[in-house]
């Protein structure tokens, strides 16, 4: 349902949402792209969810990104999953459609995958076993995508041990499910780490591991963007490890929805990361 004063909306919905890097990030490449339209930030309760998708298209809103603790709540909501989405058991991203019924996709992975090849372009998902810390949502996606992409060995490992077996369970891949007091021997080999858990995370403790086995080559993964070096990306980094952080995620995750919103796929500039970088330093 397009607005009549072809101004156009969208927006993320969390719960909280204020601390969010998306409007910055779309508003960018709504100016860039000369559209006419905002991307807000929308405090929405979880008991509130349903009643505020479904009021979206009444108020000329293109979408909008889900945040904690939507993502799997509005599966039972949304008129159509996306058959990514279903498989994460997650949706991040809500489109409006013409007839005003509301379709849920999940970009997580692509953004998580994308972020990878942007850090190294000759990246391959099946270079070596890789070892995936985290069982939440964040780390499905991960996983997925992974498993997507041809990786032959995952190495599963969760502080809470029957999360990450009913998540390799639930997914179709070669993931195989290591107590949490292994992770340091569980890098043995590894081409790459992740870390999908909100160890390192501002406000969090840092993530307790050692990669003393971790050989020289292999890749060190964060999907937590503040701050943008976490303890685990600077030992990492000073190991000689090439490291990613999960601003890339972020920034990825975020093309497929604006162009599902706005018709255009915009990219990731040198420009507009330093502008998320900067808003992480320097915090409002
Ligand atoms: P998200 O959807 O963003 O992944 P989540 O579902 O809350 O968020 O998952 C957070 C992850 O961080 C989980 O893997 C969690 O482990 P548990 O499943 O045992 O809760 C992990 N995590 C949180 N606090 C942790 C800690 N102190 N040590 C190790 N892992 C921790």
């Amino acid at each position: 349902m397009s607005h009549p004063d072809h101004h156009h909306l969208a927006g993320v919905m969390g719960w909280p949402v204020m601390h969010s890097r998306s409007p910055l990030l779309h508003n960018y490449w709504l100016k860039q792209h000369h559209i006419s339209g905002l991307y807000v930030p929308l405090p929405i309760a979880p008991q509130a969810l349903g009643a505020a998708l479904r009021a979206m298209p009444a108020l000329g809103f293109r979408g909008c990104n889900l945040t904690i603790p939507h993502k799997v709540l509005a599966l039972d909501i949304v008129d159509y999953i996306d058959p990514m989405a279903k498989r994460m058991g997650a949706a991040n991203c809500i489109v409006v459609r013409e007839d005003g019924s509301l379709a849920g996709f999940n970009h997580d992975g692509f953004g998580f995958i994308e972020s990878l090849r942007e850090a190294k372009p000759d990246w391959r998902a099946d270079a070596g076993p890789i070892v995936v810390l985290g069982a939440g949502g964040a780390a499905r996606a991960v996983v997925q995508s992974l498993v997507d992409r041809g990786t032959r060995e995952i190495r599963l490992l969760n502080r809470t041990l029957a999360r990450a077996q009913t998540l390799a369970q639930s997914l179709d891949g070669p993931v195989e499910v290591l107590d949490w007091d292994m992770r340091d021997a569980a890098l043995d080999g590894a081409a790459m780490l992740v870390n999908t858990t909100s160890q390192g995370m501002s406000g969090q403790h840092e993530l307790d591991i050692s990669l003393q086995r971790l050989p020289a080559h292999a890749v060190v993964a964060d999907i937590v963007y503040i701050p943008l070096e976490t303890h685990l990306l600077q030992m990492a980094r000073e190991r000689g490890h090439l490291t990613v952080n999960g601003l890339g995620m972020l920034l990825h995750q975020a093309r497929p929805a604006f162009h599902a919103w706005f018709g255009i796929l915009p990219q990731v500039t040198p420009q507009l990361r330093a502008l998320l970088e900067q808003s992480i330093r320097e915090p409002h």
